[in-house]
């Protein structure tokens, strides 16, 4: 079936099959990871959605397995969000709270009654996100990065600068403030914007296997290689490779990354032959590196070759009103898909993007406003729908502002229920229709742009109507 999605399933084949019987959801297939791989290998355009993995009763030496399974999978173009599946006690481990931070974009409880339901729930937020841009994922989907703050002004200036020569980069921010966003506009400005983007997330790979998914192995170099493998670098010639969460990666391989940094070439895991391997390098890290060579978990000598074009990505509650364009921007994305309601965000909703601090940066926006935009069934979102306090407005000036924002909602919501019939809208508002006329003009900026493409171009003849063009009539409130 052309459209079918699928998800893979990391976990025993008992949990595959409790699984399977479990979600029973039609045009929906799970699959083991590594029949994941193998199909995608064989038919690349199937559409994985969704990744379940299963942390019941987890040992560390599973868990370190499972992040290489989901390592493979990513390599393989299998990009999908993985959903941890535990029981509320597993949650009691630190380690394994840390790993699904990590590895995972949300958790679900043992005995999953609710399983389908959740099910349900991600795969329409993820249908929404995705039904205006085919497959894509709504994540990868911006280009550009958005945002005036003068912080991403020098951003863009540094990306720019950058971008034209061919050493290493080092982009250093918070959680979810774009440095992978940042790396692929690098890439795109970059002569390199033929070749291929690769990205691996260091942190996410088992000590034991890091070297051979950066460098690639012989076949009988360990037990368990029985066959050759093409690592990252190699895999990349030519191309850029980010090198996301650089701080993880083990000392040992930190010793022959800095010898490809220098010489670049690399030796295969058990190899002898020296390949050369052209490549741009875009590291990325959310951790202090500085702090990471003061406690002897980060090489100096590799720092200071990664130092040299460094890009401080600032975090999101640092971009003063940036949040609101972003804001915008993403509700706008969604809306293309026609299943939202919401044209905008109402007066408390916008004080409280503002007054957030966004510990999740631009994904956290992002997952808030998609959430919201699924619920809100209204022409407003507000702040409760993004799960943020509304924050007190504290001046009077801002009592003019509730009242027109208040108005406009008032207008927005009648015209919705009415079908964006005015005179049917300006009925049930119990005014007149060139009262309702120039109160839309009025509020042409907050109503949304359905709104304004039905409100009739010829006004009806009245004393009562004052036109806006040409700056005539907008003193009459
Ligand atoms: N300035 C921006 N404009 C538009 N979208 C952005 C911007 N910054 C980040 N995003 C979006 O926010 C999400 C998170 O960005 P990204 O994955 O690049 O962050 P990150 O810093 O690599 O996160 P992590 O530390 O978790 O790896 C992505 O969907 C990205 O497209
Ligand atoms: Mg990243």
């Amino acid at each position: 079936m052309k459209n079918k999605r699928y998800l893979a399933f990391i976990g025993s084949s008992t949990g595959l099959a409790e699984m399977s019987i479990d979600l029973n959801v039609a045009a929906e297939e799970i699959v083991a990871a590594e029949q994941a791989i193998r199909k995608i290998n064989s038919h690349r355009q199937l559409n994985f959605v969704m990744g379940l993995v299963d942390l019941r009763d987890i040992t560390e030496p599973a868990l370190r397995g499972f992040s290489a399974q989901i390592q493979q999978c990513r390599l393989h173009n299998i990009g999908c969000d993985w959903i941890g599946l535990v029981h509320s006690n597993d949650l009691d481990n630190d380690r394994l709270r840390q790993w699904i931070r990590s590895e995972c974009v949300d958790f679900w409880l043992h005995p999953f009654q609710r399983l389908r339901d959740h099910l349900r729930q991600f795969l329409a937020q993820h249908s929404l996100a995705h039904s205006a841009a085919g497959t894509e994922d709504l994540r990868n989907s911006y280009v550009d990065l958005i945002g005036s703050s003068p912080g991403m002004h020098h951003m863009r200036q540094l990306i720019d600068r950058f971008s034209k020569v061919n050493s290493p980069i080092l982009i250093i921010g918070e959680t979810g403030s774009g440095k992978e966003l940042i790396a692929r506009n690098i890439y795109q400005a970059s002569p390199r914007a033929k070749g291929k983007f690769m990205a691996l997330n260091c942190g996410a790979m088992s000590p034991q296997l890091v070297q051979s998914e950066l460098f690639g192995h012989e076949k009988g170099s360990f037990t368990g290689a029985n066959h050759r493998k093409i690592g990252i670098i190699e895999a990349a010639q030519g191309g850029t490779l980010l090198l996301d969460e650089i701080g993880d990666l083990p000392l040992d391989a930190q010793v022959n990354f800095l010898r490809f940094l220098q010489e670049g070439k690399i030796t295969r895991v058990g190899g002898t032959e020296e390949i050369a391997v052209d490549l741009r390098i875009v590291a990325a890290t959310h951790v202090n590196l500085e702090q990471a060579v003061a406690h002897g978990r980060f090489r100096e000598d590799l720092l200071y070759r990664l130092n040299v074009l460094k890009i401080d990505v600032p975090p999101l509650r640092e971009r003063g009103s940036d949040v609101l364009v972003l804001a915008d921007h993403i509700l706008n994305h969604l809306k293309k898909t026609n299943h939202v309601t919401a044209r905008g965000f109402d007066m408390d909703a916008t004080h409280a993007l503002l007054a957030h601090s966004w510990p999740g940066n631009v994904r956290e926006l992002t997952n808030r406003i998609q959430r919201a935009a699924v619920m809100c069934d209204r022409a407003l979102i507000a702040a409760y729908e993004l799960g943020l306090n509304p924050q007190p407005s504290s001046s009077a000036a801002h009592l003019d502002e509730a009242r027109d924002h208040a108005e406009a909602i008032a207008i927005e919501e009648a015209l919705m229920s009415q079908g964006y019939n005015f005179s049917r809208a300006a009925k049930a508002l119990g005014i007149s229709r060139v009262t309702l006329y120039r109160l839309a003009s009025k509020h042409a900026s907050r109503l949304s742009s359905q709104a304004m493409r039905e409100m009739p171009s010829a006004m009806p003849p009245s004393s009562d109507f004052m036109p806006l063009a040409g700056g005539r009539g907008n003193t009459r409130h």
